[in-house]
């Protein structure tokens, strides 16, 4: 069974998607096989990993024959179609043979209701009863179609019944920050939120009609990795700037006095000598990593991740001084 990681913050524009590609990237290059799902109607995952520009580009892989998109793979189970859900017909990825992509799609916004009320009925209506389980199942048989170990699932900054059901039915999570002072909110709206799902995904693990159903609600706990601190300005000597590092202090007493001690009390951490063994505070970000100025649009534009971008690459826009810039992240 793969394994999955889910990114997680509901303030947008901290890095999830983008951090999703690159990671996924790096673990394709270590050998790992790697499915990139995204769970995001925005697709800009999609958009980022297949280099479109638009709708129209999407609508040529979702035409395409077969089931080719997160919508239309759910799609049985949400529209009580009689018939079984079947593994998504994958993207490769140009230029990263280990890595494919299930598309997103806009429609998957019109499952949102449908799944909350499935999952605040907890299974007492037997019609809705193959919805909370569906989601981790297509992705393990589409994982399994193309033999992949991990799926990193992208997510919506939301904190709607979609993102509850796929953060609590993955394995891990990691939650992409900026530092500022919204990212500092979101951690206390995390430390109050993720045990309320933890509740609910208790009640879920053990409720008859969700264990008898098509797709049984998943038996896993999903465990914080740590966070991953982005997009700050650099003083001179590669440090932050003071103003930024201000806010970094901020964010990691935030984690360490607030949101670790809540996932600690409800069993959703890893045990302290993991953290250890991987050379980490629990609570100390995972990676800190300073604004990509340029290198993000290059990254964009080749559809290859900040860290392997060829020196071609770069000299053929002629930015030299950022050359230097894509050392410091390699
Ligand atoms: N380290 C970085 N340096 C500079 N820009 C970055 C960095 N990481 C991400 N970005 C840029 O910041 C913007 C937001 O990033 P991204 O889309 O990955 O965030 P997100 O959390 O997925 O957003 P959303 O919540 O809307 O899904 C994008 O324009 C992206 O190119
Ligand atoms: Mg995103």
């Amino acid at each position: 069974m793969p394994v999955q990681i889910a990114l997680f913050n509901h303030k947008g524009g901290v890095s999830k998607t983008t951090t999703c590609f690159n990671l996924g990237w790096m673990l394709a290059e270590k050998g790992k096989k790697v499915l990139l799902v995204d769970c995001d109607p925005q697709c800009n995952l999609t958009g980022m990993t297949l280099g479109f520009k638009g709708e129209e580009e999407l609508k040529i892989v979702y035409e395409a024959e077969g089931v080719r998109n997160i919508r239309d793979g759910l799609a049985p189970a949400f529209e009580s179609r009689p018939e079984l859900l079947k593994p998504v017909i994958c993207e490769e990825v140009p230029g990263q043979p280990n890595m494919y992509l299930l598309p997103g799609h806009l429609g998957l916004a019109e499952y949102e209701v449908t799944l909350g009320i499935a999952q605040e009925l907890s299974g007492s209506l037997v019609t809705l009863q193959n919805l909370p389980g569906s989601l981790r199942y297509l992705f393990d048989i589409t994982a399994n179609s193309i033999g992949a170990d991990i799926v990193i699932v992208d997510m919506s900054p939301s904190l709607g019944s979609v993102n509850q059901n796929l953060l609590m039915t993955s394995d891990f999570f990691i939650v992409p920050m900026t530092p500022d002072y919204f990212s500092v909110m979101a951690t206390d709206s995390l430390a109050s939120v993720l045990p309320k799902w933890k509740k609910w995904a208790i009640q879920a693990q053990s409720n008859p009609t969700l264990l008898e159903a098509s797709y049984p609600f998943p038996q896993t706990t999903p465990r914080f990795l740590g966070t991953v601190i982005q997009k700050y300005r650099l003083r001179k000597q590669g440090q932050p700037s003071a103003a930024f590092q201000n806010w970094i202090n901020e964010l990691n007493r935030g984690v360490k006095e607030t949101l670790l001690p809540a996932l600690e009390a409800n069993d959703m951490t890893l045990c302290e000598a993991a953290y250890q063994n991987a050379g980490i505070e629990a609570g100390n970000p995972i990676l800190q990593m300073s604004d990509f100025n340029g290198l993000i649009a290059l990254s964009q534009k080749h559809q290859a991740p900040v860290f392997s971008l060829t020196d071609e690459q770069l000299v053929q826009t002629g930015i030299v001084l950022e050359r230097t810039d894509r050392k410091s992240v390699v």
